[in-house]
């Protein structure tokens, strides 16, 4: 029988010493033994003993966890989820190139392919990942070089069908699994290239460390590699080291937060004030079935859409007393937030209403409280608005 990814997050990402838990190397350089060695560092692949920015032992063992998890050949670190996106589209796009990439992705994402890739040259086609075949159909041939997907999507929890991402042939295929974490789901399963997470969120779940992470095929991983080294997005080993030390309770944290989620999205459904409520695992999801076959959980993000404005969010997130009002996610202490006016700020009102996100619209990342204490806090917040 087949070990549960569960487990793997424990088994993977091990060193050979016999210290239990992940082995931090703080250091940027390393000593050679004569210019011999040194030349082979310097132009070989990968070493990590040789300076920090072409590689490091702690950030080593987290991305070996990563691809182990992931089904990858290989894995690499960033120093952030945008330093993984930002590396990936320049080191695989030119002058030129172009790119196709679903409309509701993560607002830097988005910003990031609408401000500096257009600026570059760099054509962006956006497709609505809701309609099948919307991707494929974008695809210039010869000219496409990337295909960009988030799901689910980050703040509404939309679903892409990993299925067709992975068919796609000639582009390089791309799928954000940030909020479905490596035990939720696996996209190179279905013959996608390249897995990318903010590990910033759930992977590290303590909110103490910045970084970002890819996996996939090694000659892939290893070109991206060559270019990384310059482009210098290069993660902290105390960062791969906390992310790697929270991938090792990722199970039983998720456990909590997708069952409090799941509560919590059904029993906001039915109140008065709240307009709708978005959640993969929730029968009412437009793409539940979908979301079901591809998902191992529905993840700790619940999207809730108030019958109201600004003003109104406003005044029921300043009454709650337990989730606090921040912008990140994955975490233990449940969080809400406003996309229009942080994660996907400064979008403008059209695409924001293209994405569905309005002025009524919370996103809640749930945290490992006891979900009776989770519910009673939200349903008081509620009923005094
Ligand atoms: C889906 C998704 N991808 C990427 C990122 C960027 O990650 P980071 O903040 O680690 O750069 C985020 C951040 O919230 C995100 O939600």
């Amino acid at each position: 029988m087949p070990q549960t990814p569960d487990t793997t997050a424990i088994t993977a990402g091990r060193d050979d010493s016999a210290a239990l838990s992940p082995t931090l190397w703080p250091n940027t350089v390393w000593e050679t033994s004569g210019l011999h060695e040194a030349r082979k560092r310097a132009t070989g692949f990968r070493a990590d003993s040789f300076y920090a920015r072409f590689g490091n032992p702690t950030v080593t063992q987290f991305e070996s966890a990563i691809a182990e998890l992931e089904g990858a050949e290989s894995a690499l670190a960033f120093g952030s989820g945008m330093g993984a996106i930002s590396t990936v589209i320049l080191s695989l796009c030119s002058q030129g190139s172009h790119i196709v990439a679903q409309n509701n992705l993560y607002g830097a994402t988005l910003s990031f392919l609408q401000g500096p890739c257009k600026r570059f040259g760099i054509d962006v086609t956006f497709v609505d990942p809701a309609t099948p075949g919307s991707f494929a159909a974008a695809v210039i041939p010869g000219k496409t070089m990337l295909v960009i997907a988030e799901t689910p999507s980050n703040p509404l929890l939309g679903i892409t069908n990993l299925a067709e991402i992975g068919a796609i042939k000639g582009p390089f295929t791309v799928v954000d699994s940030t909020l479905a974490t490596p035990l939720g789901q696996r996209p190179l399963d279905y013959g996608v290239d390249i897995v990318l997470h903010s590990a910033t969120k759930g992977i590290c779940g303590h909110n103490d460390a910045l970084i970002g992470v890819i996996a996939g095929e090694k000659d892939l991983i290893d070109s991206i590699w060559s270019y990384s080294v310059l482009h210098g997005a290069s993660p902290s080993p105390h960062d791969a080291l906390n992310a790697l030390r929270g991938l090792r309770t990722l199970s039983v944290r998720l456990e909590r937060q997708t069952n409090s989620a799941l509560e919590i999205a059904r029993n906001l459904q039915s109140h008065p004030k709240v307009a709708s409520v978005s959640y993969p695992f929730l029968e009412s999801h437009s793409q539940h079935s979908l979301a079901k076959e591809q998902m191992r959980h529905g993840g700790s993000m619940v999207a809730v859409e108030l019958h109201g404005d600004f003003n109104t969010c406003d005044s029921f997130v300043s009454s709650l007393t337990l989730a606090h009002t921040a912008t990140s996610f994955g975490g233990p202490e449940t969080l809400v937030c406003h996309p229009a006016t942080s994660t996907q700020a400064g979008l403008g009102d059209e695409i924001l209403a293209s994405m569905g996100v309005t002025q009524g619209l919370l996103r809640f990342s749930i945290g490992l409280e006891a979900t009776e204490d989770l519910l009673a806090d939200i349903n008081r917040a509620l009923n005094a608005i």
